[in-house]
């Protein structure tokens, strides 16, 4: 089918994160930011094809745009649930080549896959067939001793002949053996350049860049001048001077905007323009609302709604509490969507002593 790749605005976007970015984290995420893309977890074409797929697909219709990440490695299932995906509503159904855990590489998919390019671009090509709407692929820029430019563009090169237009692209290699995921995200060293050699490779393709982003200036040194032109409207910023050998067209974000997730209300000022972003306050108070409907329609316990919002007032005053509050309430026999209320006045009941 076709595959459009966005043209003129950024992708920016917050990852796939297993036990992370389920529904209500990415609810919650919304509320920051109208314009980031999110990412469900890496769900397995087993989960939708013998489990509750309606469970492991639902999600909340402000969450748009959102991306389905499917683990998988058999053309006709991924066909499957790509098809299953669409039907669902999703806006773009992505591929995981990139996660190195056991589990994941005994099903042989995540990022053993990327040893495999002529199979992978079979899978493509047949969820491609399978919707209208864009398949992508995350992967890492290479695998155990498969870590060279050459593998990386020819990875790329043989997905994007089946019509995949777009690749986020952790700049990280990935240990197979010896590592733990955990270890994987942090012991191989980040090599943006060769991320940025894929999109001078292949220039019509939509290249993103993951891995160890943590601010707005790390965004604003990563994408391309043409990106930043349509950002600020001014191409000879300061900031941007001499920075073209790492351009690509968009970042994805993992851990900082978990753990910090108002950093998305700071992208939304400074990279899409948007002023009119809600408060750390309001955020809090419609997440009470949502944990209400939650628990009507689906019995969904407190805490696993307020596992997702601990970091909202990171490095403000009185996170403190607000952390401890949401650490200990939730878990409470009957505790209910009250327990963000209180947590609200220990922070500020913090902010009064502390003023
Ligand atoms: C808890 C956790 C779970 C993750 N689960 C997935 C996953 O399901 N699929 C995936 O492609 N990557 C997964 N990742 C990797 C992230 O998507 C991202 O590539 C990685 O964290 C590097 O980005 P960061 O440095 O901005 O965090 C996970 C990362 C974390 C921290």
């Amino acid at each position: 089918m076709n595959q459009e790749k966005s043209t003129q605005t950024p992708h920016i976007s917050v990852a796939p994160m297993m036990d992370w970015t389920d529904r209500h984290c990415r609810f919650f995420l919304r509320l920051i930011a109208p314009n980031v893309r999110l990412y469900t977890e890496m769900v397995t074409v087993g989960a939708l094809l013998h489990g509750d797929a309606e469970r492991f697909l639902r999600f909340d219709e402000s969450e748009h745009p959102v991306a389905l990440q499917l683990g998988g490695s058999d053309a006709d299932d991924l066909a499957r649930c790509a098809e299953m995906g669409q039907k669902a509503g999703y806006d773009e159904i992505n591929l995981n080549c990139g996660c190195p855990s056991d589990r994941v590489q005994s099903g042989r998919f995540g990022a053993c896959l990327m040893r495999e390019p002529d199979h992978v671009a079979d899978c493509i090509e047949a969820m491609i067939k399978a919707v209208d709407i864009p398949v992508t692929v995350k992967c890492r820029i290479g695998v155990d001793d498969q870590d060279d430019q050459q593998a990386l563009d020819e990875f790329v090169g043989r997905i994007a002949d089946k019509g995949c237009k777009t690749f986020i692209i952790h700049a990280r290699k990935a240990w197979l053996k010896g590592l733990s995921p955990k270890e994987n995200r942090d012991i191989p060293p980040l090599n943006y350049e060769r991320v940025t050699a894929v999109k001078k490779t292949f220039p019509d393709l939509e290249i993103i860049t993951n891995g160890g982003i943590k601010t707005v200036e790390d965004i604003y040194s990563l994408l391309s001048p043409c990106k930043r032109g349509t950002l600020t409207g001014n191409k000879t910023d300061s900031r941007f001077r001499g920075k073209s050998d790492k351009a690509v067209d968009g970042v994805m974000i993992g851990r900082e905007a978990y753990s910090n997730p108002y950093i998305l209300a700071e992208i939304e000022r400074k990279i899409f323009g948007n002023h009119d972003i809600l408060g750390r306050e309001k955020i809090a108070k419609a997440m009470i609302e949502y944990a209400k409907n939650q628990a009507a329609r689906y019995d969904t316990p407190i805490k696993s709604i307020t596992r997702h919002i601990i970091g909202l007032y990171h490095h403000q005053p009185g996170a403190k509490a607000w952390r401890q509050a949401l650490s200990t309430l939730p878990h409470k026999d009957g505790a209910g969507p009250e327990v963000i209320e209180e947590a609200l006045s220990a922070m500020k009941n913090h902010r009064k002593i502390a003023a």
